[in-house]
């Protein structure tokens, strides 16, 4: 049996390294910058982090935040930000040298939360 994408990230260490990578590309991105200018960071990454544990086979009881509909209610996120998000991803992936396989699986992933993030 192919092991589960929460060990093959690198566990808890390597999903949290990926995560806080992801949501300082947020920060420094164009186009979606803006969105994080008056978050809490730290808050968003620890977030990140236990959201994607929990998510890819790690500790099902990680993430203690909000579901994705209630996170992002409210903030008419468009198409294209969700795509900045997406890029964000595969930046971050890229640098922390995750394998090809495993860099698909997330994006589709992500790819599927779509609909409780744009236009909620
Ligand atoms: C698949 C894509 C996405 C995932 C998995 C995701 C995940 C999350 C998670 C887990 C949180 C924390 C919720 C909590 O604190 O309970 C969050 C918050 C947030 N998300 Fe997303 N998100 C995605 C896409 C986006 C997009 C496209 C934007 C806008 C460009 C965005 C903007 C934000 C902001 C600004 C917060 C912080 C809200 C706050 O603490 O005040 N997210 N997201």
């Amino acid at each position: 049996m192919t092991e589960s994408l929460f060990n093959r990230l690198g566990g808890v260490e390597g999903i949290t390294q990926i995560a806080n990578d992801v949501v300082d590309n947020h920060a420094a991105n164009k186009l979606i910058g803006v969105r994080f200018a008056d978050v809490d960071l730290p808050k968003v990454k620890h977030a990140a982090a236990t959201f994607f544990v929990t998510a890819t086979g790690g500790s099902s009881d990680a993430y203690q935040g909000k579901d994705m509909v209630s996170a992002h209610r409210g903030m008419n996120i468009s198409p294209a930000e969700f795509m900045a998000v997406l890029d964000d991803a595969l930046l971050a992936l890229d640098k922390n040298d995750v394998g090809q396989r495993e860099q698909e699986e997330v994006l589709y992933a992500l790819y599927g939360l779509r609909s409780q993030i744009v236009g909620v």
